[in-house]
C-alpha cells in the first residue's frame, strides 16, 4: 500500500514552550499512523522539539539551511549543527526563501548538495507564481527550478531527495490548487525526471503537494496517482488539524 509522506512547516511561529506542548500532542495522537510524518519547528525549538520527538513515528525537520559546513556566515545555521540536533530532513527552496529572501535556484542546489552528502533527507520545494501561470511559463519555471535544484544531485542520492510541488498562489492563501491542477502538475515533473534520471527514478520519487492543504481537501488530493504526500503550513500549526490531514485515510 501507498505510504504517504505528511509533513508540516511550522515557519516563524511558536516559542519553544508552545512547540514542545504542539510536538507532545501530536507525539500521542499521531501514535501508529502508518505514514511517514516530519515537523519542522522554527530553529531555536529544534532541540527542544526533538527531545519530544525521541523515540516516535514523526521524524524532526528544518526549514532551511546555510550552504557552507561552516565559517563566517553570520545568521545562518550549519548542517553540521542540524544533525547535531537530531535533523533528518531539511526543506531547502521553499517560495519564501526564493521570493522574500532571493534565493535563487544556484544557491538552493548547493544547500541541496551539501544536505545530501551529509546524509540528510531533502524536501526540495519548487513552484509556479500566479503571473507566471497566467503567463503560460508553469513548465518552463518548474523545469528550471528541477534541473537548477538538482543539478550535480547523483541518481543514488535522489532517493533521499522528496519533491514539494507548491504553487505560490496557493501558500497561506485558502486558495488550493485543484487535484486535477496539482496532479497535472506532478505528472509533469515526473517526465522532467525521467528525462533527468531515469523512468525507474521518477516513478518512484516521491511528490507532495503544498499550498492550503486542509483536512477538507487533503484525501481529495491525496486520491490523486501522482500526490504522495502534502507540505503543511497553516494547517500545521494545531493538532486539530495537522492529525486529520496525516490521518486522512
Ligand atoms: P500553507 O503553506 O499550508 O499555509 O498554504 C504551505 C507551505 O508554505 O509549505
Amino acid at each position: 500500500m501507498k505510504r504517504y509522506f505528511i509533513a508540516g512547516n511550522w515557519k516563524m511561529y511558536k516559542t519553544i514552550g508552545e512547540a514542545v506542548s504542539l510536538a507532545a500532542d501530536l507525539r500521542e495522537k499521531l501514535a501508529g499512523c502508518g505514514e511517514k510524518l516530519m515537523i519542522a519547528p522554527p530553529f531555536t525549538a529544534l532541540k527542544a522539539v526533538g527531545d519530544v520527538l525521541a523515540g516516535s513515528n514523526i521524524l524532526l525537520g528544518a526549514q532551511n539551511m546555510g550552504p557552507e559546513e561552516l565559517g563566517a556566515h553570520t545568521g545562518e545555521v550549519s548542517v553540521l549543527m542540524l544533525k547535531d540536533v537530531g535533523v533528518s530532513v531539511v526543506i531547502l527552496g521553499h517560495s519564501e526563501r526564493r521570493h522574500t529572501y532571493g534565493e535563487n535556484d544556484q544557491l538552493i542546489n548547493r544547500k541541496v548538495r551539501l544536505a545530501l552528502q551529509h546524509g540528510l533527507e531533502v524536501i526540495l520545494c519548487i513552484g509556479e507564481t500566479l503571473e507566471e501561470r497566467e503567463a503560460g511559463r508553469l513548465e518552463e519555471v518548474i523545469r528550471t527550478q528541477l534541473e537548477g535544484g538538482l543539478a550535480g544531485v547523483g541518481i543514488e542520492q535522489l532517493s533521499r531527495v522528496t519533491l514539494a510541488y507548491e504553487p505560490v498562489w496557493a501558500i497561506g492563501t485558502g486558495r488550493n490548487a485543484t487535484p486535477e491542477d496539482a496532479d497535472a502538475v506532478h505528472a509533469f515533473c515526473r517526465r522532467v525526471i525521467a528525462q533527468l534520471y531515469s523512468q525507474e527514478a521518477a516513478a518512484s520519487i516521491t511528490i507532495q503537494y503544498g499550498g492550503s492543504v486542509k483536512p477538507e481537501n487533503a484525501a481529495a488530493l491525496m486520491a490523486k496517482p501522482n500526490i504522495d504526500g502534502a507540505l503543511v503550513g497553516g494547517a500545521s500549526l494545531k493538532a486539530e488539524s495537522f492529525v486529520p490531514i496525516a490521518r486522512f485515510r
